[in-house]
């Protein structure tokens, strides 16, 4: 199974971080999005990120000006799906929602080539709720990278129990050709990292809300105590609310525990359209990018 063309569904948050480190690392990538516009919005971060990777410089794991600008020339957007027929595989990254996922794999399946592979970047959904939308369960399993994509260095290959041995190879391969560290799971919710991270990320607000700490406070005290290199809080609007909220809807209908049931403040937040840094606010004020406010909502 020789991998040489990529398609990336989504230009969000993750899709876009996808899309570079494919184009970065040799790929031809063309990335279908469902408006121009967050094409436009995603081509902007990629040009921001490679920016960031060319000022670190090659000694310090950057990268060259030139590679950013071949990176750059082997992207392709597009909002027309006929234009991923001939990828070799498909890394799907778009919102955190069975319904959306399985109308885009349906409609997809009979586009792309057959022997394509199909790969899911959930953070939660089961992989194989997504695989039976398609007519490819054997090349259908889950690719789920971590934010921001060009920096963190996991990738967990997720196999379900229809996948193929060689579809999961060549994954756990490309993952490597894309400078990642693969690690090998199952489909089982939240895989291995959010099946640990949700539980701690929910219980910080729930801290919050019973008034352990302000949120400032509780973010400087798991960097200091912990050494984690973001507090719960700035992880989450990091994260993106929205997206957070959608994987504790998926992890709670499959554990039916309380610890992965969303707390009341996130709700509140998402229905309010507060989604963390994408959308400019969340439990931190980012008016100043560069000097995040934090809220007091309890
Ligand atoms: N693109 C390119 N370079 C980037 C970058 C990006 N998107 N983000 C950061 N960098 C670079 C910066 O340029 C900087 O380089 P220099 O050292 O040369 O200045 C370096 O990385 C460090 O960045 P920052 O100075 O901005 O800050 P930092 O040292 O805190 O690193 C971070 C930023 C790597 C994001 C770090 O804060 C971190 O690791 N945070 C935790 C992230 C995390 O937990 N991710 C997983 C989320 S859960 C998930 O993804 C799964 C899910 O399903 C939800
Ligand atoms: P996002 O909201 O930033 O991006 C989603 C993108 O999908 C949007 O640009 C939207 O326009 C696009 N989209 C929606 N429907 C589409 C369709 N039918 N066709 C093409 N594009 C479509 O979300 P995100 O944070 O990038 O998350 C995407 C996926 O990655 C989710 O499944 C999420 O759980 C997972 N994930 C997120 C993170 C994270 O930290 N945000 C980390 C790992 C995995």
């Amino acid at each position: 199974m020789d991998i040489r063309r990529v398609g990336v569904l989504g230009c969000g948050l993750m899709g876009s971080g996808i899309a570079q480190v494919a184009a970065t690392a040799g790929y031809d990538v063309v990335v279908l999005e469902q408006d121009q516009k967050f094409l436009d919005k995603g081509f902007t971060s990629i040009d921001k990120s490679l920016g960031r990777l060319v000022e670190r410089g090659v000694g310090k794991g950057g990268i060259t000006p030139e590679q950013k600008k071949d990176a750059q020339s082997r992207l392709k957007g597009t909002t027309n799906a006929l234009d991923l027929a001939h990828c070799d595989i498909l890394v799907e990254a778009i919102i955190e929602n069975v319904a959306e996922k399985r109308k885009a794999y349906a409609q997809l399946d009979s586009i792309v080539k057959k022997d394509c592979i199909f790969a899911t970047n959930t953070s939660s959904i089961s992989v194989t709720e997504l695989m039976t939308a398609t007519e490819r369960p054997a090349r259908f399993l889950g690719l789920h990278f971590f934010n921001p994509v060009p920096i963190m260095k996991l990738v967990e290959v997720v196999r379900t129990i229809a996948t193929a041995d060689d579809a999961f190879n060549a994954a756990v391969e490309f993952g490597k050709k894309l400078g990642k560290v693969p690690v090998r799971t199952v489909d089982k919710p939240g895989f291995i990292v959010n099946r640990l991270l949700v539980p701690y990320l929910l219980d910080a607000i729930r801290a919050y809300e019973e008034g352990v700490g302000s949120i400032p406070d509780i973010d400087e005290a798991m960097k200091l105590g912990c050494g984690y290199p973001m507090g719960p809080f700035t992880l989450l609007d990091f994260v993106g609310l929205d997206t957070t909220y959608y994987i504790t809807a998926v992890m709670f209908d499959e554990f039916k525990e309380q610890r992965f049931a969303s707390p009341a403040l996130l709700k509140r937040l998402v229905l309010a359209g507060w989604y963390g840094r994408k959308s400019g606010k969340g439990f931190y004020d980012y008016a100043d990018p560069n000097n995040p406010v934090a809220g007091k909502f309890v």
